[in-house]
């Protein structure tokens, strides 16, 4: 999260006025305060808020910055809102596995948020009650089980050998090199799309759509109105944009759903249709406590989350590995050695991935060295709650910071150290899924935990082990060592964004 500063300037003069004249209203309510977790000290009325965005940090790197001081668990006063951050891995078993009903809803969400998620009809955002045990059933048992999965695995070779044609096709255009994230997001971009609509797309529908997708992700990012709702009345131009915004995106997304509603209704008339697809789950399906299936824009928002939810978290995975591989040419040879040994001349399949130890070795790494998203979905909670011995207000923001966790010194040797070999001679392992113990979490756990895990895994495991069965990895230009420095954009990317060079094994 990072607030311009030029918001800062605007209206750090008109909050401090009306801080010190909500403070003093505050003042008789005092006795009515709850024991929140200690955290930095703040202003009233906008608490740690300017401090955060005139930091000039993103909010992961502040936050990182306060752990040494106030440790696993704090509280950070971002204007209305309360946030309190955890980052031990007993606090968030306690809160996600043994209280797991207790805090397994969504906080209120800000005007823009509420425009594109329909207010709320997504497996994400929904509160923890019917809606979302509907919208979820229906997407795990429905569109992500095992079954439905292995219909799509002529996607995912399409998927991969077209990205290999892209590599090849943009190294011999720029002397050997290639962007990675971008090439690794498109790949599954495309996966994910026909998945949803039933149709693989050509690469020019696949851009418009990604175009869309990413303005979408855009208007999403937070202002400084989401924390301070006195300011709302100036930011009515930007209210007026994000409408216009969701204008086109249901404009651009309903020819699809129309098409793909026509195919199902006249099954035969449209010979590119697919067997299934994600909107055939959603045309009729029953929600909880509703008397009518799922409206057009409400599609609209279960597909964008759909597609949103798995790419950049898989494009960001793939860039890390390769920068990974980079950096330890050890570490790629010793997985091609494996790759070549399992699958001899031909073509690495999914299914391979279960005989290679060490790239599951190397995925699992990864993910906990660099977790795509730093940090977990916004939890809160059903009801006041106790954690720590601590107050948990209901409609407070509970965000984990996952990174400190996958560190920590007490639950991992040389936690700062990339090295695939914990999992193998090392003897250390982790349950991805917390379910016996937390030491690790970059899907989530708990009642909320990502249901996209098995899908992303076989994503990951079969782009990089294709990745690198193909080309061999290395730093372009060639004298420059890798800079692991990260920025957040929706998932936490490398800063410099990676370009490689690739050679081509056979
Ligand atoms: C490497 C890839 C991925 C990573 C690292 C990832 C990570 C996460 C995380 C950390 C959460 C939050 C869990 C919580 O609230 O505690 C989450 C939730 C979610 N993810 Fe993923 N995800 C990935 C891929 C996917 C895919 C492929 C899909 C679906 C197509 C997906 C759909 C969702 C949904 C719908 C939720 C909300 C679950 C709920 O609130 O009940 N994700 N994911």
């Amino acid at each position: 999260m990072e607030l311009s500063p030029y918001y800062h300037i605007i209206f750090a003069t008109l909050a401090v006025l009306l801080s010190a004249f909500l403070f003093f209203l505050t003042l008789n309510s005092k006795s009515k305060r709850v024991n929140l977790p200690p955290g930095p000290p703040g202003w009233p009325v906008v608490g740690n808020l300017f401090q955060v965005a005139g930091s000039g940090k993103p909010f992961f790197e502040y936050v990182r910055e306060l752990l040494p001081k106030y440790g696993p668990i704090f509280t950070l006063k971002m204007g209305s809102r309360t946030m309190v951050i955890l980052s031990g891995a007993d606090l968030v078993h306690e809160a996600l596995i043994e209280k797991g009903t207790l805090f397994a809803t969504r906080p209120a969400e800000n005007p823009t948020r509420t425009i594109f998620s329909c207010d709320k009809f997504t497996v994400n955002a929904s509160m923890y009650g019917p809606v979302w045990r509907s919208l979820r059933r229906n997407m795990v048992q429905n569109a992500l089980s095992a079954a439905k999965l292995r219909t799509f695995k002529d996607v995912r070779v399409t998927a991969m050998d077209k990205l290999v044609e892209r590599l090849k096709a943009e190294a011999a255009a720029n002397d050997g090199a290639v962007w990675v994230l971008k090439n690794a997001r498109f790949a599954v971009f495309r996966i994910l799309l026909a998945m949803c609509f039933g149709v693989e797309m050509d690469e020019n529908t696949i851009e418009k759509m990604d175009n869309m997708m990413k303005t979408v992700l855009i208007t999403l990012d937070p202002r400084i109105d989401d924390y301070l709702p006195l300011l709302r009345p100036f930011f009515s131009k930007q209210r007026q944009k994000a409408t216009e915004v969701r204008e086109q995106q249901i404009a651009t997304l309903v020819p699809f759903i129309e098409q793909r509603r026509s195919a199902v209704k006249n099954p035969g008339s449209d010979p590119t249709a697919a067997e299934f697809s994600y909107l055939d789950t959603l045309f009729d399906l029953t929600v909880e406590g509703r008397k009518y299936p799922p409206t057009n824009p409400e599609i609209v928002t279960l597909c964008s989350e759909f597609l949103n939810g798995g790419t950049d978290t898989t494009g960001t995975a793939v860039e890390w590995a390769i920068a990974r591989f980079i950096e330890n040419p050890s570490i790629q040879s010793k997985l091609y050695d494996e790759i070549k040994t399992t699958v001899g001349d031909r073509r690495v399949d999914e299914k391979d991935v279960e005989n290679m130890p060490y790239l599951n070795a190397v995925v699992k790494e990864l993910l906990r060295k660099h977790p795509p998203t730093y940090f977990s979905l916004t939890h809160s909670v059903t009801e006041p709650a106790k954690l720590a011995g601590y107050d948990i207000p209901t409609g407070t923001n509970v965000e984990i910071f996952l990174p400190a966790i996958a560190e920590d010194p007490k639950l991992w040797s040389n936690p700062k150290v990339f090295d695939p070999e914990r999992f193998l001679t090392g003897g250390e392992d982790a349950d991805i899924t917390g379910v016996t113990g937390i030491k690790m979490m970059p899907f989530g756990v708990g009642r909320r935990i990502c249901p996209g895990l098995a899908m992303a895994t076989v994503h990951v495991n079969l782009m990089i082990a294709r990745m690198v069965q193909e080309f061999e990895w290395s730093s372009y230009p060639n004298d420059r060592k890798v800079d692991f420095s990260e920025k957040l954009e929706f998932t936490v990317v490398m800063k410099n964004s990676l370009r490689a060079m690739i050679t081509p094994r056979v």
